[in-house]
């Protein structure tokens, strides 16, 4: 029997979504004049986005919208007027950061470097890298060949035409394909990317919102052209973000008298596994007040536990849709009827830890019956999970937020190893999590 330590009850509205906040920051450069972004994600991340982008010449005023929200001015002299950040860019724990600066820095007529922690130190940066070579950027690794730090330099940096190219990528990667965007937006002729499998379409969505031409839109290919002149500066309202929903929507299906509300949340189809998972394994999830805010769609999430959860298979072809949400998933594998199978989920390796060994040494120590595989994992689900042991977060925002899920529906209690690694993507979460709970 799952000896459960509260519930979840009320309504939240979780912070901005992280990748759309970088997105604004970013994509502003290509505007000249002072946008506005309102409900901006708080994490750590979107502020090394911030820090890079005043670095490279965008003035950015930051005001505390209502007490809650924080909203931006962001003045932009435009792509072509950047200034050439002599002190180097340091994106922190930020994979999006890094890979999609490059991308802007690829048309740039001068060189940077670009560097970040130790876990974004280890992460594979040739997978953008490669492709902006092909466009006549130069980059030279300053420690371990493929990672940062590295010096980047733009094609007119040598004199040379940033080159447009048609990419047919290996990876189903959004940051990936963002960054050659960024690329083809300041590159001779027209640039095509080709994905494996869709990916989330925030860049799309956004460059439509700002008025960016896109030559070609669909799931898999998508085509831009050289921006000659800026575009006019643009108004944003970034949505909740659905990755740090899930934790709430993870707890609410598990833990016996649940009722929530989560407000307003991005429910963007390159986003939505959770959405999907939860309702295939017959938890009870309702989407009300669906609409679209600035070109995204949003809902109302509610989650009342049923105390029904069967086993479900999450494969390759989905895992895209849920890249940063299976640690928390794996949670509800651990108590379903049968099994929960996930596959084809190897890029979660190279996230901000190796999400995959990780999660099969956490849960393992916590009693599960749950076996890796190269590119996944298996669970046995089981009536309860014990707990009473340690909870490596490895320094992974998203480990620690699931440790504290599952210290809610462990029998004892975890010993998480840090938590302040959360502030990379939800500074609050401990405090809202702490205004739902009902102990
Ligand atoms: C992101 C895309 C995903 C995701 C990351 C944010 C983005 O990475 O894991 O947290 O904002 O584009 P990949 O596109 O490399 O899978």
């Amino acid at each position: 029997m799952l000896k459960p330590t509260g519930k979840l009850l009320g309504e939240l509205k979780v912070p901005g979504d992280k990748s759309i906040t970088h997105r604004a920051f970013i994509f502003a450069a290509f505007t000249k004049g002072i946008s506005e972004v309102d409900n901006l994600s708080p994490a750590a991340d979107c502020y090394s986005t911030l820090e890079c982008m005043r670095m490279l010449g965008l003035d950015i005023q930051l005001s505390d919208a209502d007490g809650q929200s924080v909203k931006a001015l962001v003045k932009s002299p435009g792509h072509t007027a950047l200034h050439p950040a002599q002190l180097g860019l340091f994106a922190g724990n930020s994979g999006t950061t890094i890979r999609l600066l490059s991308g802007l820095l690829a048309g740039q007529p001068f060189k940077v470097k670009l560097d970040g922690d130790e876990s974004l130190r280890s992460r594979p940066m040739k997978r953008v890298i490669e492709p902006l070579n092909s466009m006549n950027v130069c980059v030279a690794w300053l420690a371990k060949e493929g990672h940062a730090p590295f010096v980047i330099e733009g094609a007119p940096a040598n004199n040379l035409e940033l080159k447009a190219h048609k990419f047919k990528l290996q990876v189903a990667s959004a940051q990936v394909q963002t960054a050659l965007l960024l690329a083809g937006l300041q590159a001779e002729g027209k640039t095509t990317v080709e994905l494996p499998a869709p990916v989330r379409d925030h860049t799309v969505r956004l460059f439509r919102h700002i008025g960016v031409p896109m030559l070609v839109d669909d799931p898999l290919t998508t085509a831009v052209q050289k921006l000659d002149e800026p575009l006019p500066p643009f108004k944003l309202n970034v949505v909740a973000d659905i990755s740090s929903a899930t934790f709430f929507m993870v707890a609410a299906a598990l833990l016996p008298g649940s009722d929530i509300k989560l407000l307003s949340v991005g429910v963007n189809k390159g986003r939505r596994l959770v959405i999907d998972v939860l309702k295939e394994m017959g938890a009870d999830v309702q989407l009300e007040n669906e609409m679209e805010c600035d070109g995204e769609p949003v809902a109302d999430v509610v989650v009342r536990y049923n105390g029904r959860l069967r086993g479900v298979t999450i494969d390759g072809g989905n895992i895209a849709a849920g890249i940063d949400e299976i640690p928390a998933l794996s949670l509800l594998g651990c108590l379903v009827d049968g099994k929960f199978v996930v596959s084809g989920a190897s890029e979660l390796r190279v996230k901000e830890s190796d999400r995959l060994s990780a999660m099969v040494a956490n849960l393992k120590a916590a009693g599960a019956n749950i076996n890796e595989k190269p590119d996944g994992f298996e669970i046995e689900g089981h009536k309860h999970l014990k707990g009473a042991s340690i909870w490596q977060t490895f320094g992974d925002h998203r480990l620690a937020m699931t440790g504290l899920i599952a210290n809610l529906i462990c029998q004892e209690p975890l010993a998480i190893d840090d938590t302040l690694c959360i502030a990379v993507s939800y500074p609050t979460f401990i405090e809202d999590l702490n205004r739902l709970l009902i102990v």
